[in-house]
Parts: C-alpha cells; structure tokens; sequence
C-alpha cells in the first residue's frame, strides 16, 4: 500500500501498465507512463504523492476540473440504479440529456444521437449527411484531426490519417486558414485572427482565397462536382493542429457556399465544446450554425465516455421517415448521460463558459507576453481557454520548432520542453510544433498565474535549444 490510498505502488503500476497495456500513438518501448494515483481542481496526483498543474484539461476534456463533486455524485447515484440499458428503451437521463443539448447548441439544433466518444461521433454525423442528401464526398481540411478509428482517421487531414491510407473513399481537401503559415503563400501580418476584429488577410484587394473560406472551397467544389458533396466537415477551430481560429467571416463565408449548393456543414466541437473557448460553442462567435454537430471530450468534462451527434430540425424531420442505419451497444449509457446532465447543469450553474471568456482574457494576455519575451515562441493564438503557443526556430523565417509530423529523435526537442514542465510540476499537451495551454475552466487566477510563471521558465529550455542550433 502506498500513503493515497491505492493498492499497488507507482513502481508496481508502471511495471503492470508496461507488461499489460498499450498506449495510444506510441511505440510501445519508448514509453514510461506516469502514475497518477488522483486528481482535484486543477491538479492531479502521482503515486509518490507529487502535484502537478494540469494545463491540459488531460486532453482537453477535463473542462470541470478533476473530481468535481457535482458530477461524481451523479454518476455514484445513477451507478446505483442502473447503469446499462439497451438502445431501444426511453429513459429519462437519455431524454433530458437530449433536450439539456437541444438548450445549449445554438439555432435549431435539436435532436442527439448519443455515442461512445468524439470518433464514432464523427462517423455517425459523415453517414447521416451522406444518407440524407444521397451524395457520397465530403470535404474536410488539412491540418484537422477527427478520431482514431477508420472513417475518422480518413477524415482527419494531419499524419495521424497516414496509418489508415489508402483509407475510406470520397473525402476531399481544402487547405487551411492559417495567416501565420498562409498555404497560397500571402505574407503574415502578425496578428492572429480574433473575432469580431477584421483581419488584413481577408479584407481588401488581393484577400486569401484559403482564409476567405468560401472562394477556396468554391473552387475546389467546381473541380469535384458540387452535387456530389454531402457535406463540409471542419473542427469550428481547428484544435490539436495548433489553434487555428478562423480569420474574419470565414466560417459565415463556408455555410453561405454550402447553402448555395444543398451541403451540410458539420461542424466539429468535440474539443471547442462546452464553455471551452469562451462561448458554449465556439460556432457562437461568429453566429454561424452548422447542420451537424459532434460533440464528446467536455460533454462529461472527460468522466465517463460520451458523445453526440446533434441534428438540425430539418434532418430530425427527416429522420422520422427514413431509417437512422446505424447503432451501438452503449448508445445513451445511463452512467454517461447523468454524468453529462451534471456537467451542463454545473457549467450552468456556476457560470463556468462566462468564466473561461473572462479567464481567457488574462491567460491571453500572459501568453502574449510570454511570445514576445521568448525567441522560441513564434506565435501565441487562441480563444477563451483554449490556446496555442506555435514554438519556431527563427522567428524570421518562422522555421518550425521541430519538423512537421517529426517523430523518434525529430521530435526529441518538444519531448524535452514536456519533461522539463513535468520537473516543475506542470502538465501540458504538446504536438509537433505546438504547446496546447487548455486548462480547466475551474482553474483559480492564482494558479492560473502560477502556471504561466511556470512556462515562462520552461520555454527558456526551448529558448536554449534554438540557440544552440
Ligand atoms: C476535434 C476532435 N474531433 C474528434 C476527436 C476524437 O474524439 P475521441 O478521441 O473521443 O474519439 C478529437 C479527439 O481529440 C478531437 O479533438
């Protein structure tokens, strides 16, 4: 035993974990997991009792904080009284869960279909669109990642789609909105896009066709043939690839091609969701609706698997005399949706999505001046408490941190500046060139101050390394 509580020590853990378990995106050898014993607010706890800050959210589901007492609560009680029940019943966690989504997604999006995560999530919303609208293309963007299994991998744009090819037939590319690294090659104006705040990479003469939106999709739906798209598939801001927040009118300019030509928009929120960026919705900043939503991650604040796959009022009609082809065991687990009813209600209730806008503010600001104090830091990006800080070896040339989808000794550099924060007690996620800074909606100001000082001191690691080069 060790002083938390827990059976086994962290030696004994690592040891099973390393005999018995494989971990995601790795080779399994390079591995050597962290024990973690438990979690509260911000923190969480490794087996010889050591706090660390979690920037992360985990993976940027954890928006409730660790062990929010609201929640765990709720999933005791309901475990307490049924904890499985076949998709063909109506039951009132699954019923209020589906009318709590219809409350806070925006416009008139109106029915859920539950799933066991974001993945199965995607792939339902992509079958829905193809059925509905008796097209087979769906286009989707490069630097996107939509899950791990076969028709989400073949959506997703970035590497992580290599391991699938030649992967699941008709999706189609459009190149990504990213003043910083402009695809059609227009020169970076060293503002990050922000909404409601123009941008000079899409207004005026000579405006990017890829961060306008609609002319780059246009273009590219004359050479597929319009009429055979079902939908368009895009992360609202595209997460993992780096905090790509949309320039402008660029998701406005995407739903009025869609509009034009009978496409759904899908939009993705499976990482943007649930107070995360500032809004219940990161859609809601430019007042853009999509036909689709997918939702997973924050819907539970990370607790127990869940995910959704919310309809507009035209395709719940629509569903109601054509079959919905699909299913799954687990589908509205009784456990999931209460865990879900009490993680809305508690964002709700506290006032947590207001909260992540006004936090924003101040973690924007921080990291701001982090960028503008490190050589490392090319750009920092972001929206509400979700934020990118893009690390370059030149800030001229902007010469990534590490080599785009660098693994093995290429990304060796990023694993450092991870490990080093881990030496300081703080958690983040990091991704080829980019370190995510999500952390929990519930993080105190103080501690939020706390863990910039604590990246401030980390990113001279990355400093360091650049210099050396
Ligand atoms: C935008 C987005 N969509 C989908 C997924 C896949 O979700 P899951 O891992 O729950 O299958 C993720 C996961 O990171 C994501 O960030």
């Amino acid at each position: 035993m060790t002083d938390h509580g827990e059976g086994l020590r962290g030696d004994e853990i690592r040891a099973l974990d390393r005999a018995y378990v494989v971990h995601s995106w790795s080779v399994q050898s390079a591995l050597d997991p962290l024990p973690v014993v438990g979690a509260d607010g911000a923190r969480f706890t490794d087996a010889d009792g050591r706090r660390y800050l979690d920037f992360a959210s985990q993976v940027v589901n954890v928006n409730l904080g660790h062990q929010h007492p609201r929640v765990t609560a709720a999933i005791a009680e309901q475990a307490g009284r049924l904890c499985a029940l076949g998709p063909g019943f109506a039951a009132e966690g699954r019923a209020r869960l589906g009318r709590l989504l219809a409350q806070v997604t925006p416009g008139d999006l109106t029915s859920s279909f539950f799933t066991n995560g974001g993945a199965d999530a995607v792939e339902n919303a992509v079958k829905l669109a193809r059925w509905s609208t008796g097209r087979p293309k769906i286009v989707a963007r490069y630097r996107s990642y939509h899950g791990a299994t076969a028709g989400a991998a073949s959506l997703t744009g970035d590497p992580r789609r290599w391991s699938v090819e030649p992967g699941v037939p008709g999706v189609v590319r459009l190149l990504d909105p990213y003043p910083y690294r402009c695809p059609a090659g227009h020169p970076y104006d060293g503002v990050p896009p922000v909404p409601g705040r123009p941008c000079t990479h899409v207004t005026g003469p000579g405006a990017c066709p890829v961060c306008s939106g609609g002319p780059h999709l246009e273009e590219v739906l004359r050479y597929e043939d319009p009429r055979s798209v079902a939908a368009v598939l895009l992360e609202t801001v595209a997460g993992g690839n780096g905090v790509l927040v949309p320039p402008g009118d660029y998701l406005a300019s995407i739903r009025e091609v869609c509009d034009r030509h009978g496409i759904l928009l899908i939009l993705d929120e499976v990482m943007t969701g649930f107070g995360r960026t500032g809004r219940w919705f990161a859609c809601e900043h430019w007042g853009v609706t999509p036909d689709i939503m997918t939702l997973a991650k924050g819907i539970t604040s990370g607790y127990v698997p869940l995910g959704a796959v919310v309809v507009s009022a035209r395709l719940r009609d629509w569903l109601q005399d054509h079959e919905f082809a699909s299913g799954l065991t687990s589908t509205g687990n009784p456990v999931a949706c209460a865990a879900g009813i009490a993680t809305i209600e508690t964002l709700r209730d506290e006032g947590l999505v207001e909260r992540a806008a006004v936090l924003g503010e101040r973690l924007g600001a921080g990291l701001t001046a982090l960028a503008g104090r490190h050589p490392a830091v090319g750009e920092a990006r972001g929206l509400g408490l979700l934020w990118c800080l893009e690390l370059v070896r030149d800030g001229e040339t902007r010469e990534p941190f590490v080599p785009f989808a660098a693994k093995g000794e290429a990304a060796a550099p990023m694993r450092r500046l991870k490990e080093a924060a881990m030496a300081r007690g703080l958690y983040l996620m990091t991704h080829d060139s980019f370190v995510l800074v999500a952390p929990p909606l519930v993080i105190g100001e103080d501690e939020l101050d706390e863990g910039l000082a604590l990246l401030d001191e980390t990113l001279t690691v990355a400093d360091d390394l650049v210099a050396q080069a």
